[in-house]
């Protein structure tokens, strides 16, 4: 029997904390260069949170754009989730923390751990309790402040200079009258096998003490990326479940208006985008503007793709994630 209640997404938000730092600003405290960032990379500059702002404000901000845009408040919503990779603290999640940002006294609220695939687990948990009826009106955010947890020395230079600061969020609620808007397929995977060739190890429970002035000391607090082994496994995993997607809802790739993938290496979207023949005005990128922000890349970058015009009302888009874990995901919707 057909579901009689269709998830769609009814409103979209985005913040950037305002300070910028581009890849010059980094030659100046590291040994790197704005040259070997942007043919790497393809980025330029990314967004920054002063000390003391948390995920959970940036996560505030972006939530608030999205109410607005979805034209309701914050007391409408049944569930909050965030995901994110760089939470508050270790405990309570930093929904918690943005609950009562809000404004709200009870409403439930949870995080999701999936990194840079995040927001895609996110959107697939939302759509499952809008369509079962437990749920009308769902908050799904996206929030990084990655920033604190970076090594801006020479060190760290591999893993500090991808990523930036940000948030996205969405309204996920059930499809109303002739709209055609509705979230389609979503596949998900997971391969924990790959967990320590991008991570943050520490402090964890994994080993004896929560964490040693040694693990400081040699940078095990820090991200840690085997860059060339992730951007192999990312192109591959990224290929395949777009095409998933697209199997599940019977489409092939000409049926798709727009491609949203994470934005964690130009590259590495370029080089998916030529394996499946996706023209190039297809696929959508601001990693110029704003590094990798996990997992706000793509509420980000659907709410600039949105507000810029390039993706209308009716329009089909398949958004793709990869990231540590390893998780991959994919969504397919018609806006
Ligand atoms: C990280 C990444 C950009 C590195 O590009 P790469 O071409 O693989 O470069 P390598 O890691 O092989 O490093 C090449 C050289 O640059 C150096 N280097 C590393 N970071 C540098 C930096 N910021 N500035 C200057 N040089 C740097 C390395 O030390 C190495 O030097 P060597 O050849 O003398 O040993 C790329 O591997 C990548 O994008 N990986 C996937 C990232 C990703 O998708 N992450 C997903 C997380 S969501």
């Amino acid at each position: 029997m057909k579901n009689t209640r269709q998830a769609c997404i009814v409103g979209t938000g985005m913040f950037v904390p305002p300070k910028v730092v581009t890849n010059s600003d980094l030659e100046r405290i590291m040994d790197t260069s704005d040259d070997w960032i942007r043919q790497r990379s393809g980025i330029e500059k990314r967004h920054v949170v002063e000390n003391g702002v948390s995920t959970s404000d940036l996560a505030y901000e972006a939530s608030v754009r999205a109410l607005q845009d979805a034209n309701c408040s914050a007391r409408d919503i049944d569930l909050i989730i965030l995901a994110t990779l760089s939470p508050d603290h270790q405990f309570p999640g930093s929904s918690a923390l943005l609950q009562q940002k809000l404004g709200l006294e009870t409403t439930p609220s949870m995080d999701i751990r999936c990194q840079c695939s995040g927001f895609i687990y996110s959107l697939n948990v939302a759509k499952l309790f809008v369509e079962s009826g437990q749920y009308n009106k769902v908050l799904v955010v996206g929030a990084e402040a990655h920033s604190p947890i970076l090594d801006f020395t020479t060190r760290g230079r591999d893993v500090a200079v991808l990523f930036g600061d940000g948030a996205g969020a969405v309204i996920i609620s059930s499809n109303i009258g002739d709209s055609p808007s509705k979230i389609e397929s979503i596949a998900l995977h997971s391969q924990g096998q790959y967990a320590d060739r991008l991570w943050l190890e520490r402090p964890g429970t994994a080993r004896e003490k929560w964490i040693t002035a040694s693990d400081i000391e040699e940078g095990r607090c820090f991200p840690f990326m085997e860059g060339r082994y992730v951007f192999k496994h990312a192109v591959e995993r990224l290929r395949e479940v777009v095409l998933e997607v697209l199997e599940k809802d019977n489409l092939d790739i000409e049926h798709v208006d727009h491609f949203l993938f994470h934005q964690a290496n130009l590259r590495i979207n370029e080089k998916v985008a030529e394996l499946l023949k996706i023209p190039s005005q297809k696929v959508h990128s601001n990693i110029q503007k704003y590094g990798n922000c996990s997992a706000a890349s793509i509420p980000i970058l659907l709410h600039e793709s949105l507000k810029d015009g390039k993706i209308k009302k009716g329009d089909r888009v398949v958004a793709a994630a990869f990231g540590a874990g390893f998780t991959w995901a994919a969504a397919s919707f018609i806006y």
